[in-house]
């Protein structure tokens, strides 16, 4: 969650037909980092569970489900249209969630993605504390529900005992300026509590209780890593991290909706090829969407709006369009 805008268009009546229609704030370096700590266990046939805390309307849930394998779990936890436990997270939902934010939103947001829903708590995130998550089972956590240090830390404490040991905590704002209890909890897990940095991006801090070094090799080593994203290393108290910048080249656009195929997919008969038209599809709305807004701004915006929001394969596509 950052203090700027939402990031995401309108809530589209039918559904989403591509990600960018679900409202949310997980941009497209991160949502490539998620697939590429995914992406590694499904190559390295690493099995475990799934946890995101703080779902919102479904961003970047969505994208963790693509990566759930038969047998797993993935659990869901967000308060969705409950009570907060108490009055500082309260007024943290007044601000930022409460005007858009149904669990039904949520699911209608998912399931427009993926056959099942995953497994939903609603309910505090504290509820997850005193053995409810099994020790051990998971292999991917994101943190991303409240942003006050007394919930970010226990947050922690569950993801500590969650994880598998090579497992991956994920961590949301842990440097804004309008979320300091994210920073507090994160360093201190650093600090006191053995958890090491794999990698930080401008939103998120990515880590393990495990060995950081064989994520960062493969890291370093650019394997799977898009063309535009750049790593440099920086040392903190002995240990290397690494620092993640750039721009979206080569981050392709995530698969598109079900809806999409209102759009021309067809019904295609495989998972692949249903794939490959949803996402030519994708790739058509998004170049259409672009070219509308295009007409609507002013001209600097437009190229910045399309330069930020757009994938590379995308902008080159507007470009040919506008040369043909
Ligand atoms: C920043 S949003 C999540 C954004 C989402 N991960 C995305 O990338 O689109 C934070 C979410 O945390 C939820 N939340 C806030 N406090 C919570 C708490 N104490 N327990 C569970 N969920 C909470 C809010 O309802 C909201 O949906």
């Amino acid at each position: 969650m950052t203090d700027t805008a939402l990031r995401g268009e309108s809530q589209q009546p039918d559904g989403p037909a591509v990600l960018e229609d679900v409202p949310g704030w997980f941009w497209d370096h991160d949502r490539h980092s998620f697939e590429w700590f995914l992406g590694r266990q499904a190559k390295d046939g690493v099995t475990g569970d799934l946890m995101e805390l703080g779902a919102y309307l479904g961003r970047s849930a969505i994208v963790i489900g693509e990566y759930l394998n038969p047998g797993e779990t993935f659990t869901v936890c967000d308060l969705f249209d409950s009570d907060a436990p108490d009055d500082e997270n309260s007024s943290e939902m007044n601000i930022s969630y409460r005007k858009t934010l149904t669990r039904s939103a949520f699911e209608t947001n998912y399931l427009a993605f993926h056959e099942e829903l995953p497994e939903i708590i609603q309910a505090p995130t504290s509820v997850l504390a005193g053995g409810r998550v099994p020790a051990g089972a998971y292999r991917f956590i994101h943190i991303d529900a409240s942003h006050l240090y007394e919930h970010v830390a226990d947050d922690l404490r569950v993801a500590r005992t969650a994880l598998q040991e090579q497992g991956v905590v994920v961590l949301d704002d842990y440097r804004a300026q309008h979320t300091p209890g994210v920073a507090a909890a994160t360093w201190e897990a650093v600090f006191n509590h053995g958890l090491k940095p794999i990698m930080l991006t401008e939103c998120k801090f990515y880590g393990t209780w495990g060995d950081p070094e064989p994520f960062q090799r493969d890291l370093l080593d650019r394997v799977d890593l898009a063309s535009g994203c750049y790593l440099s290393t920086e040392t903190l108290n002995g240990r290397q991290l690494l620092r993640m910048t750039g721009d979206s080249t080569g981050i392709g656009p995530f698969r598109g909706s079900r809806h999409v195929q209102r759009l021309g997919g067809g019904h295609p008969e495989s998972r692949g090829s249903l794939r490959t038209a949803q996402d030519e599809a994708a790739l058509d709305l998004a170049v259409r969407r672009a070219r509308a807004a295009e007409a609507r701004r002013p001209v600097n915006v437009a190229k910045r709006a399309a330069r930020d929001l757009l994938p590379p394969v995308v902008t080159s596509a507007i470009r040919r369009a506008r040369r043909g």
